[in-house]
């Protein structure tokens, strides 16, 4: 079974950085993760944009099963700069080399599928992206499905950029899960990273 899917009486947990509309924690609540959690820098995108998303679509009666979906899922929302919002997550990792953060007495071992779109289009936040992902991704099996353009003309990020940044680290892989051309507009992947 694919990571991406989550059983109806999965465990997993997920979490969605810079979620905006949450479209991917959305459809992971939807396929039956037990946790999920969305970060957004700003409060006020989760407050007027996330939540009511997730409302409007993970509230909504499952007609299999007749109960809230929302019901078996923990929905959890986090505003902060990815620089420090480790601090307030439910779901940190303490033994990384590069993680000298203590967590909480409810805090455990990381998320088992990050997720995110969009996010890599700065270059000079793609340090803190990544060493939040290594505080926050479960290991050994942790996985991160990102989607992003190659490259954002005007700004110089791009989902090759972040990989330049995992690679120089060398401790995860990736591996293409889909890439979209229209031949007009800029390349668009999705991307499955994993520990090696
Ligand atoms: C272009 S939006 C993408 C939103 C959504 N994922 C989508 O695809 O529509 C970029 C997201 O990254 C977040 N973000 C960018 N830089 C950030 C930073 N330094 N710290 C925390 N979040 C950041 C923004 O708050 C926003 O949620």
């Amino acid at each position: 079974m694919s990571p991406l899917f989550f059983s109806s009486h999965s465990h997993s947990n997920g979490f969605q950085l810079g979620c905006g509309h949450g479209l991917p924690g959305i459809f992971a609540c939807l396929k039956g993760a037990a946790v999920i959690h969305f970060q957004d820098f700003n409060a006020e995108v989760l407050e007027c944009l996330t939540i009511p998303n997730v409302n409007a679509n993970c509230l909504k009666k499952s007609q299999n099963l007749a109960t809230d979906v929302a019901d078996q899922a923990e929905l959890r929302f986090f505003a902060g700069d990815w620089s420090e919002v480790h601090q307030i997550l439910p779901h940190i990792v303490t033994n990384g080399k590069d993680t000298n953060y203590s967590p909480g007495p409810d805090q455990s071992a990381g998320y088992d599928i990050i997720f995110m779109a969009e996010t890599v289009y700065s270059i000079s936040a793609l340090p803190s992206l990544y060493k939040l992902i290594k505080k926050c991704m479960s290991r050994p099996h942790g996985v991160i499905y990102m989607a992003a353009k190659k490259h954002y003309f005007g700004v110089g990020g791009g989902s090759r950029r972040f990989l330049s940044v995992v690679e120089k680290d060398g401790v995860m892989a990736a591996s293409p899960i889909t890439e979209v051309a229209d031949g007009s507009s800029n390349v668009r992947e999705v991307l499955k990273l994993s520990y090696k």
